[in-house]
């Protein structure tokens, strides 16, 4: 066989992987949105047949031959190459899932099942001893699976790979550390601020069809196309690319809150964004028709959310629009006012809920306790007092409970070790990409002025949509804005934006 006609049937199998993948997809966003609770048992058996099918298909030694016998020919000369991208990155996760023994991937998924479950209960009773075993658990098996990879310098670097392909520990420890150093004293600060804008008008009353009406008509105007994908309402807000043509978001809906559907509809249209800018009609399949990474895929989202939906400068076009809308809540609300309600900010306990301010320092907490405890530093059973230790200094409050503290998110229970640094990334390359964005288009926010978001819709698809995962994720920062991962940019934002608000 020719190399051309080896990578052909590589992809042919690559894209039936995929094929399998997305019929779960569609499955999952079913039981997400509409599947009656019944249905849940045999939803599980259906699911866990396509993983396997796709687990099998994937893993069959014949890719690995296609794979070897194509490393070094001609088609992966030019590294930029759309051949070379989808055989480097194929590697890459053939190499991986080859890795885990079965028995591996069968216990973790039957331990994590339960952890789960034990989770639910040990956070309904704010019992972190319930847990603790499971934990435990979780995490001698995650430090197995990073063995099983293999790693240079922590076993962190094997786990933090599955979500941020490339990146390591000593890449963003300092960055995440200077972040902390400047962002607790700012967060002091505000807390201290003699003014402080009147977050009470977003809690007035914002009757729930017309929040519905007023988030899709956002959406639609930064570029999401209704033609290609659906806004419905689920419990947990997020978007699925169920395939070419089709990508789902959700979002829930509060009569007395207007920031968690706005704000939620937002940040699933950013990610849905970039999940439409791939071109799937060319790459559909292949890595060069999948995103690079969670941090990149959040900076995505976080960057319609934020600096765009809580700019004075979206606010200035939306507002009269809201007005009409919403016409008893809004009535007495200038923009200034707007402006500083959504930008509330106030040190609180739960990450999901946090302002942008606080959010970094509910991640960099986590992120230093999950490395402690797979270098073994610190003892599962410690984690609470660890947690609230922290917690008090950053945050300048104290825990009253552990449902409140260790216990409040999913990841642990689910083997998610890893995970929790792409939201900080996610934040700082949001800031980097905006700042380039508005140097490149000088007039961009008089454009958000006129209610006009697709010229950035547009640039962030030339950018990064549409080259799928041809660069690494710091190997794309640096060519986009010529430099590397930094806190300073959003440090800089902040600093802005707050010292506006709160006079600071
Ligand atoms: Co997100």
């Amino acid at each position: 066989m020719s190399s051309r006609e080896t990578y052909d049937e590589l992809i042919k199998r690559i894209k039936e992987v995929s094929l399998i993948s997305s019929c779960y997809a569609v499955l999952d966003y079913d039981k997400q949105c509409f599947m009656p609770p019944k249905g849940s048992p045999y939803r599980a058996a259906q699911a866990s047949l396509l993983a396997g099918l796709a687990h099998e298909k994937f893993t069959d030694p014949k890719i690995g031959e296609l794979l070897s016998q194509l490393e070094g020919s001609e088609l992966t000369k030019d590294p930029e190459s759309v051949e070379a991208v989808n055989i480097r990155e194929t590697h890459r996760l053939y190499d991986k899932e080859t890795k885990l023994p079965r028995e591996l991937v069968e216990e973790i998924s039957k331990v994590t099942s339960l952890a789960h479950h034990e989770w639910v209960q040990a956070r309904k009773e704010s019992n972190f001893k319930h847990f603790q075993p499971w934990l435990e658990k979780v995490v001698a098996l995650s430090l197995k699976k990073a063995e099983a990879y293999g790693y240079t310098g922590e076993p962190y670097n094997a786990l933090l790979d599955n979500y941020e392909p490339g990146a390591t520990v000593d890449d963003i420890v300092t960055v995440f550390e200077n972040l902390r150093r400047e962002l607790v004293p700012l967060v002091a600060k505000i807390k201290e601020a003699p003014k402080k804008p009147d977050v009470t008008i977003i809690e007035r009353t914002y009757k729930t069809d017309l929040q519905q009406i007023f988030g899709e008509m956002v959406a639609a105007s930064l570029g999401f196309d209704f033609e290609a994908g659906r806004l419905d309402i689920a419990a947990h807000p997020f978007t699925n690319g169920l395939g070419p043509g089709d990508t789902r978001i959700t979002t829930r809906y509060n009569p007395h809150r207007m920031n968690d559907a706005l704000y939620g509809t937002m940040h699933e249209t950013g990610h849905a964004l970039y999940e439409m800018g791939i071109d799937r009609e060319k790459y559909g399949g292949t890595p060069m028709g999948e995103s690079i990474s969670l941090g990149i895929h959040e900076s995505q989202s976080r960057m319609w959310e934020n600096q765009v939906g809580r700019s004075k400068e979206f606010w200035v076009y939306y507002l009269p629009v809201a007005k009409r809308i919403f016409r008893e809540a809004l009535k007495d609300v200038s923009l200034d006012d707007i402006y500083g309600a959504v930008n509330y900010v106030t040190p609180s306990y739960i990450r999901v809920e946090a302002d942008e301010a606080t959010y970094n320092l509910h991640i960099l907490l986590r992120f230093e306790l999950e490395r402690e405890l797979l270098k073994g530093n610190l003892k599962v059973a410690d984690v609470p007092g660890a947690w609230n230790e922290r917690f008090k200094k950053y945050f300048g409050i104290e825990v009253d409970k552990d449902a409140n503290g260790c216990l409040q998110d999913v990841h642990w229970s689910s083997g998610y070790f890893g995970y929790f640094p792409t939201y900080t990334l996610g934040n700082l390359y949001s800031a980097m990409f905006f700042n380039q964005a508005k140097k490149e288009m000088p007039d961009m926010l008089e454009q958000f002025k006129q209610g006009n978001f697709l010229g950035l819709r547009e640039w962030l698809r030339e950018k990064i949509h549409k080259h799928g995962q041809r660069y690494r994720a710091n190997d794309l920062c640096k060519k986009i804005t010529g430099q590397t991962l930094s806190h300073q940019p959003l440090m800089a934002y902040m600093y802005k934006k707050y010292g506006e608000i709160y006079g600071i």
